[in-house]
This record gives C-alpha cells, sequence and structure tokens, in this order.
C-alpha cells in the first residue's frame, strides 16, 4: 500500500463569537462533512471547500476564496418531527441577516435559496448527521468570483460586495448570520414556527408561477406559488386541482416559470 506521508496542518483558528465556538480552516472538503462530528453550537467556516455541496442532488458548490462556507451545528431536541421545518427557518434567518446588512430586493425562492432578481446570492444545505443535532451550511458569494470558476455560472449568480460596498471581512457576515441562527433556533425550540411563516412568507416576494416535482410522481406540474402555511407546507395553486399543499419532504424539485 502507497501510504502518503503525513503533512503537518496547522491547527484551525478557534474563538467564541456570539455563544458559537467558531473554528476557521484554511481548505476543506466540504464544511458541513466536517461539522458531521461535531458538538452543537460549533461553526465551521474555510476559506477554500474543494468538494462544496449544493442541495439538489449533490451538485457540486463553487467554493472559491472570498465566499463565505460556513456550517453551523444546532442541537436538535426532541422528536425529529419538531424540526423538520429547519430548512425553511433557517432560509428566513440568513436573508434576515443579510437585509439587516443592507441587502435590499432580497429575497427567497423555495426552500431557501437566497436571490436577487434571478441572482443566486446564497444556498443553504441543512443536513441530519446526528439524531440530536442538524448541520446548517451556508455558502454566501461575498468577495469571490464563482463565473471564473465555473463560467456557466455567468449571469446566475449574485456578490455581497456589488451589493454592500466593502469596509467589511467575511467574519463579519458570519458573526450576524450566527446571531440570527441562534434567534431562529430558540422560535423553533418553543415551537413557534407560524411566528416565522408570516414573515417568510413576504419573503417569495410576488406568487410565481412554478413546475414542481413530487417524490413518487413520474410527472412534474405547474402552479402559482402561494407560500408556506403555519405548518410550513408548501401551498400550490394548480390548474387541475386548485389549491394544494405540500409537505416539503414530497418536493423534490421546485423550478421557477417566470
Ligand atoms: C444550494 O443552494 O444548493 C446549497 C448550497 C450550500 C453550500 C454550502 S457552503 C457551506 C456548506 N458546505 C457544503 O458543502 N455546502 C454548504
Amino acid at each position: 500500500m502507497n501510504l502518503a506521508p503525513e503533512i503537518a496542518c496547522p491547527p484551525p483558528v478557534a474563538c467564541h463569537i456570539e455563544g458559537w465556538r467558531s473554528l476557521v480552516l484554511d481548505e476543506v472538503g466540504s464544511t458541513n462533512s466536517h461539522a458531521s462530528s461535531l458538538p452543537p453550537w460549533t461553526a465551521v467556516r474555510a476559506n477554500v471547500q474543494t468538494g462544496g455541496r449544493g442541495r439538489i442532488r449533490e451538485r457540486h458548490w463553487v467554493s472559491d476564496e472570498g465566499g463565505l462556507w460556513l456550517s453551523a451545528v444546532l442541537p436538535c431536541p426532541g422528536s425529529r418531527r419538531k424540526w423538520e421545518l429547519l430548512p425553511l427557518a433557517a432560509g428566513w434567518a440568513v436573508l434576515g441577516a443579510l437585509r439587516d446588512f443592507g441587502v435590499a430586493d432580497l429575497r427567497l425562492r423555495w426552500p431557501n435559496d437566497l436571490m436577487l432578481g434571478r441572482r443566486k446570492l446564497a444556498g443553504l444545505l441543512v443536513e441530519r448527521y446526528q439524531p440530536a443535532t442538524a448541520v446548517i451550511g451556508i455558502g454566501v458569494n461575498v468577495f469571490n468570483q464563482p463565473e471564473l470558476a465555473n463560467p456557466a455560472l455567468a449571469g446566475l449568480t449574485a456578490r455581497l460586495e456589488d451589493i454592500v460596498p466593502g469596509g467589511y471581512t467575511v467574519d463579519d457576515v458570519a458573526r450576524l448570520i450566527l446571531r440570527a441562527l441562534r434567534r431562529m433556533h430558540a422560535i423553533l425550540l418553543q415551537g413557534e414556527f407560524h411566528q416565522i411563516a408570516d414573515q417568510l412568507n413576504l419573503d417569495w416576494a410576488k406568487p410565481r408561477r412554478v413546475e414542481i416535482t413530487l417524490s413518487g410522481r413520474a410527472h412534474t406540474f405547474a402552479g402559482l406559488f402561494q407560500g408556506v402555511d403555519p405548518h410550513g407546507r408548501l401551498r400550490l395553486l394548480t390548474e387541475r386541482e386548485g389549491p394544494c399543499v405540500y409537505d416539503a419532504t414530497q418536493v423534490v424539485l421546485l423550478r421557477e416559470l417566470d
């Protein structure tokens, strides 16, 4: 067997911010994978990810230098069902943090993409590796240039630096997001998702025509996306069946048509 020689790695930088133990790595495969075995209230940020993962079919997520690639481990006590709305609530929390930072006209695309018009500023990947925790993976284009790494992304991404001009660091953005995640967690812990749902429904912006794919169904179908109900179920106005609601776990894919 050909074993590579051991390379001495400098220890990650660790500090405490906003009630989180926060680690900063220079380079990692995926911060979510790295965070998978870490205790709650730990956050991992990397300057570069070599195997960043996206939400849809685990697509590669371009994670070049200058972006915020962050994974936060949240405690999830009690039943799994109680935390099913975490992906929606986390999107709402990150949107609020970026809006407070000065990003106007930010909207959500179901379930938790952060969009400026049709360009994506940030995406979330929420994963449960252990029964009592969840890893909230957050990717925000800050100073990086994803289209240089992948020209197919030209015109599809937005960067924070182009909206809120300099004078801050990636860590400043991370701090705001970690603070917002703590607040969101307290609301979910109390079983108060409905508080979030009202605000969330303003964040989708105008009702849009979408095409959705449901698990176990061969055909996609179109309808008017109408946000979520107080239980976090997706509300869709369909031509054939009128108003319908779908549990987030049923929806494999949602594509905006306008
Ligand atoms: C998506 O919109 O498809 C989700 C993108 C999530 C990317 C972030 S970057 C930090 C964390 N680590 C990963 O491998 N993915 C998430």
